[in-house]
């Protein structure tokens, strides 16, 4: 899709589509007012026959008999003095919904100049970019039938009254790269399990780099990461064909000496528990078990189309969790990269034996700050659903930034504590450290376990067991949480 700004007034452009707000009461916002004055008073006419409430996320089509605009998209954004981040995005999505239904192959979106309690315009801009171009996203990579293309091509954003030109372009890109991340995401997070392989991801970022010229990938095989001593990310790959890989790419945007952001992706293929074998319902959604990497290659993707003038590093641990005669057993242990000894009591905790392997490896970039993103615990789940990723940090500082950037973003996110109370949890009779810490509190022993690996640097989990994902009749990948890793990025400096 392509994202303009607007130039002229609103009633002044041709379209064949106009969407406006109207508040409730049948009160109009200020483009809809103006639009009406066009129209000799046709809309208040309209908005009088009671066809539309104001609620917030009502639509409804209207054809006027005059002015430039083929039809024209009132939708319902509530009581004016009442939109606030959470409503206007909920106006924005039945806008859009309504859009891609109708044959408008252009639209100008008046909903950007909106006054909106507790964001700017520059927000609004970008939640409106974001929302729409991670809504053409539509998956039929490995369907016969192609799904049609949506008719519409092109919209046209109107701002605020007086706001800055070039912050909102700024916005209107950085919507763009964000929605397209997001569909990056969802796509490799949809890909079933036979296609997306740890090596279908480690192609899809060299791909990626190859697109541009900040971007360099590095991708280490099995042979290699046995000569790290990566003996606990190997034991998950152990009963696969598939072989394991290390996925690195570094996006070069600030100076040679700054010091990098990283990410560290959790890149599950397919997760069917190994010998400690998952029980049969629903094991198909463990396809999503690469989700925490393919948000990773989706901000990476962004962060390389904004071309932030900062460094970053992405890390992937990809790897398939099967069962076989060489798959590791409960009880076996292994040696991790960091040299502490691991007794794996469930081969279904996996994500956290490859994501310990990544944050040893990651020491030697000598990071600003890591993040790992991955689908890790069930508990997660359970304690949030699917609204609410995990973030959990010894860095109370770190945590608050991020927490602040989740609400921000509306990409939600809730702190669960890390305190070493918990740790004892995760003894071993057998070696320094078991990889389960029982039936409670799985969220957090889980990330205990990550903690003894992370002490080099300033770090946040991410569990995203919950959002990464939908079930049921809306099954499918979401793209999170690639606005609040994208945001947390565009904001640091070099
Ligand atoms: N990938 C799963 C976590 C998961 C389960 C995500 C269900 C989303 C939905 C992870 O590898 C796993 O199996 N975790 C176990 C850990 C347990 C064995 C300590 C879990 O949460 O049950
Ligand atoms: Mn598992
Ligand atoms: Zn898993």
């Amino acid at each position: 899709m392509k994202y303009t700004l607007l130039n002229s007034t609103t009633t002044a452009k041709a379209t064949d589509c106009l969407v406006i707000g109207v508040w409730t009461k049948g009160k109009l916002t200020a483009p809809a007012g103006a639009l009406d004055d066009a129209l000799a008073g046709e809309l208040r006419r309209v908005v009088a026959t009671g066809d539309i409430s104001g609620k917030v996320g009502d639509t409804l089509y209207v054809h006027p008999s005059a002015g430039k605009a083929k039809r024209v998209l009132l939708v319902g954004c509530g009581e004016e003095s009442a939109l606030e981040a959470r409503s206007y995005r909920k106006a924005v999505n039945a806008a859009i919904k309504a859009l891609f239904k109708s044959n408008a192959k252009d639209a100008v979106m008046t909903l950007a100049e909106l006054p909106i309690k507790d964001r700017d315009g520059a927000w609004a801009l970008s939640m409106l970019v974001q929302e729409c171009e991670s809504s053409t996203y539509q998956y039929d990579q490995t369907k016969s039938k192609k799904m049609a293309a949506y008719a519409l091509k092109s919209v046209a954003c109107s701002t605020p009254k007086g706001a800055n030109r070039s912050a909102m372009n700024e916005a209107l890109k950085a919507g763009l790269a964000i929605g397209n991340g997001m569909n990056t995401a969802k796509e490799l997070g949809n890909l079933p399990g036979n296609v997306c392989t740890p090596k279908y991801l480690a192609s899809t970022a060299t791909k990626l780099a190859a697109k541009h010229k900040t971007l360099t990938t590095k991708i280490l095989n099995e042979k290699q990461m046995q000569k790290l001593g990566m003996g606990s990310l190997l034991s998950v790959s152990a009963g696969s064909k598939e072989e394991a890989k290390l996925i690195v790419i570094e996006y070069k945007g600030g100076k040679a000496t700054s010091k990098p952001y990283v990410l560290v992706g959790k890149g599950i293929t397919f997760d069917t528990g190994g010998i400690s074998l998952k029980p049969g319902g629903a094991m198909d959604e463990m396809k999503f078990d690469m989700c925490g990497a393919a948000s990773v290659l989706g901000t990476m993707t962004a962060v390389a189309q904004m071309g932030l003038k900062i460094n970053v590093v992405a890390v992937i641990a990809a790897a398939e969790n099967m069962p076989s005669s060489t798959a590791t057993k409960p009880g076996d242990v292994v040696t991790s990269m960091s040299g502490q000894t691991i007794e794996i009591l469930n081969t279904d905790a996996e994500g956290r034996l490859v994501l310990c392997d990544a944050l040893t490896y990651v020491e030697r970039f000598k990071p600003k700050t890591v993040i790992d993103i991955a689908t890790l615990t069930g508990a997660a789940v359970a304690t949030f659903g699917d609204q609410t990723s995990a973030l959990l940090s010894p860095n109370q500082a770190f945590a608050d930034e991020l927490l602040g950037i989740s609400q921000d973003t509306l990409d939600l996110a809730w702190q669960l504590p890390l305190w070493d109370e918990y740790q004892s949890l995760l003894e071993s009779n057998f070696a320094d450290i078991a990889n389960i810490g029982g039936p409670r509190a799985g969220t957090i022993t889980a990330a205990c376990f990550l903690q003894r690996f992370t002490k080099k640097y300033t770090w946040a989990h991410l569990d995203i067991a919950g959002t990464a994902w939908l079930s049921g009749a809306q099954k499918g990948a979401t793209g999170r949480p690639v606005p609040l890793l994208v945001e947390y990025l565009r904001r640091q400096k070099a």
